[in-house]
């Protein structure tokens, strides 16, 4: 199936920047691995449990690499559209092969498989295009078994440009904090924003189309300077 523009536009900068992904990473994000974690501990499930999660926008694999490590009874199918980000993903996934599958393909586009007892995403979604939206939480409802959960980890747009520029300066003095060169931030954030992805879409919008595909129990457990993580369920019955 031919890739949407958005689709596009993130496979040629993923393919471009998967050599840096991962060092440029403390540079921008001093909480990712943090963000990372806290996901993981939202899932409602006994690590020893079998279960089959989906994973969308897998990246360099540092998600789904705690993953596997962290629920050593489950297995993992993931999709990036980004056949560079993948490579990289192979090569750390390697000592869990057998647990994983994963899939070049744009999951805004069409998603298969399940049902799957949760879906997770980091930082990812925001390249779908905001029309779609609704349609892929829609998807991931009917591709998640009853009680199944999603969660997912987005730089959310405030709403507001003041508000904007105020998280923008507190993460550079957060990240001048943490001895963190700004300069790099800058610099790692100006070649982010060049690719043309990155939908501005609120934390609210999410909480409201997850409701309305049909979730419950949504939330956002977890708010810092423009970075979010939401969670849904699909109801038990
Ligand atoms: C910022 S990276 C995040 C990777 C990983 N989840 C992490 O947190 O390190 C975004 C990833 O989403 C992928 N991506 C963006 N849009 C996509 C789409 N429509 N379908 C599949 N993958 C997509 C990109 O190729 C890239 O690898």
């Amino acid at each position: 199936m031919a890739l949407s523009l958005a689709a596009r536009r993130a496979r040629q900068h993923f393919d471009e920047r998967a050599p840096l992904y991962d060092r440029e990473l403390g540079r921008r994000e001093p909480s990712y691995r943090r963000v990372l974690q806290a996901m993981l501990w939202l899932l409602d499930m006994p690590a020893d449990r079998p279960a089959h999660i989906l994973e969308l926008g897998v990246g360099t694999g540092n998600q789904t690499r705690l993953l596997l490590r962290q629920f050593p009874a489950c297995r993992v199918t993931g999709y990036d559209v980004s056949p560079a980000m993948l490579a990289r993903a192979r090569r750390k996934l390697a000592p869990f092969r057998g647990r994983v599958k994963l899939v070049v393909g744009d999951f805004g586009a069409g998603l298969a498989g399940g049902p799957y007892d949760a879906v997770l995403s980091a930082n990812a979604i925001h390249h779908v295009p905001r029309p779609r939206l609704g349609a892929l939480f829609q998807r991931l409802f009917e591709l998640l078994r009853p009680g199944g959960q999603v969660v997912i980890a987005e730089p959310f747009w405030p709403g507001d440009e003041a508000l904007g520029d105020l998280y923008w300066k507190a993460r550079r003095r957060a990240l001048a904090a943490a001895g963190i060169e700004v300069r790099d931030h800058d610099r790692a954030l100006a070649r982010q924003s060049s690719h043309g992805g990155g939908h501005q879409v609120t934390v609210e919008e999410y909480l409201r189309r997850l409701r309305r595909a049909g979730f419950a129990e949504v939330d956002c457990p977890w708010r810092e300077l423009g970075r979010g993580i939401v969670h849904g369920r699909r109801p038990r019955s």
